[in-house]
């Protein structure tokens, strides 16, 4: 038996193998955020292909920390009955499910969110939006720790195995843990240990509410690729052996956000035609100049996350740690788990062409996955466009 398929436990959740299907935005949540038919079949397919463990795609957990219009919330009660169904159709199927929970800060725009994006602080315009966001009061930081707990507690109201707190890709909690983006003096800002608190408190009101044993997960960028200093892979070292002194169960290595550096997040083709498309009119000559400069210099690498990972290991003790980024070789995802670099092999893109590698991976018939990171999944969900393989060059699965 492969290692590949050898279960492990994460909290009290026995997973069947080592494959996690990485967050991924769905745009399929119908406008007030409830989760669609659609939605549901895609995890079920995903269930079916037996994945280990089915992280769907951001939730967000408060009105105002909403990115996307056809995003799933986990905001208000009534989100619970859909998301039951989502849970139980993986069930359904022997599949293993954890929300990803999530708050945009200053990643959204007035657009969707009615009002200035929110931040840690009001340093610096957004590079798309060009919109300075306000700085979070005290009383509002609170606000979202406890929207952070009371939207775990509708998870677990919804039958889920799991949480994952969205600490990556330039989204709130990246915010308050980074130098680029944090320059508060109060007790949130001025030290690694006060940048860091937001997230130690978010933790500790999630897990006021889950039951005793349901594990709950980080999504951390070990790179931020941000203009100045951000997270880098020293600060990320720190972070994960903190983290890992919190008793998680289960630590994501990432990097990159879709606003600084997407290429770094999803490293291959920069799909230059379909993302000049998504932007206003008056943005497509300048942004279309941005996107070519940037062709070729963002190639796809087998595993890009893995030499963070090799620092990161070390310090996390017990603490299972999931790498994603460019895994797409079986031979390479067996050696990360031979060589002990990580406990879990974590994909999005390959899974958006074929929800079955698993099964295929496990009955011998592939050995590697088909995807080309062309990043052309990636260029629809910013123009509101369902998720789905669009490469028509290769094959269908
Ligand atoms: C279409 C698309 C949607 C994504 N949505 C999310 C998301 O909701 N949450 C998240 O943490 N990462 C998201 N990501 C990033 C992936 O989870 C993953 O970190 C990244 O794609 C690198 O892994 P891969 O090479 O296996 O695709 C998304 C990526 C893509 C391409």
């Amino acid at each position: 038996m492969s290692i590949l398929f050898t279960p492990i436990d994460l909290g009290n959740v026995q997973v069947k193998n080592r494959f996690i299907h990485s967050a991924t935005y769905e745009v399929m949540a119908i406008e007030t955020g409830e989760v669609s038919d659609k939605l549901i079949k895609r995890y079920q397919r995903l269930a079916k292909g037996e994945v280990g463990l089915i992280i769907p795609g951001y939730m967000y957990v408060h009105p105002l920390g909403r990115s996307y219009k056809y995003q799933t919330g986990i905001h208000n009660d009534d989100m619970i009955p859909g998301l039951r169904k989502l849970v139980e159709a993986v069930h359904q199927e022997g599949g293993k499910i954890a929300f990803q929970l999530a708050h945009a800060g200053r990643q959204t725009t007035k657009a969707m969110i009615g009002q200035t994006p929110l931040g840690p602080s009001s340093k610096g315009r957004n590079p798309i939006t060009f919109v300075k966001p306000k700085e979070m009061s005290a009383d509002q930081i609170q606000e979202v720790i406890q929207a952070f707990g009371i939207a775990a507690n509708r998870a677990v109201e919804a039958g889920v195995d799991g949480i994952q707190l969205h600490a990556a890709h330039g989204y709130l909690i990246n915010q308050f843990i980074s130098p680029f983006f944090n320059h508060r003096k109060d007790e949130w800002g001025g030290s690694d240990t006060n940048r860091f608190r937001f997230l130690k408190k978010v933790l500790s009101e999630v897990r006021k509410v889950l039951p005793q044993g349901m594990p709950v997960f980080v999504k951390l960028n070990a790179h931020d690729y941000t203009p100045q200093e951000g997270i880098t892979p020293s600060l990320a070292v720190t972070y994960a052996r903190w983290l890992s002194e919190l008793e998680i169960n289960g630590l994501e290595i990432s990097c990159g956000s879709p606003v600084y550096s997407f290429m770094n997040m999803c490293r291959g083709d920069v799909p230059v035609k379909e993302l000049v498309n998504s932007l206003p009119f008056w943005k497509r000559p300048l942004g279309k100049l941005m996107l070519r400069n940037m062709v070729g210099k963002y190639d796809f690498e087998e595993g890009y996350n893995i030499e963070a990972a090799k620092m990161i290991k070390p310090v996390l003790g017990k603490t299972p740690l999931f790498v994603v980024g460019g895994l797409r070789q079986v031979a390479e995802m067996r050696e990360v788990l031979e060589k002990q670099y990580a406990d879990c092999i974590s994909m999005c893109r390959p899974f958006i062409r074929e929800p079955f590698i698993v099964k295929k991976i496990k009955e011998g018939n592939a050995e590697a996955v088909t995807c080309v990171s062309c990043n052309r999944c990636l260029a629809a969900v910013t123009h509101n466009i369902p998720v789905q393989c669009y490469n028509r060059g290769l094959p269908e699965s």
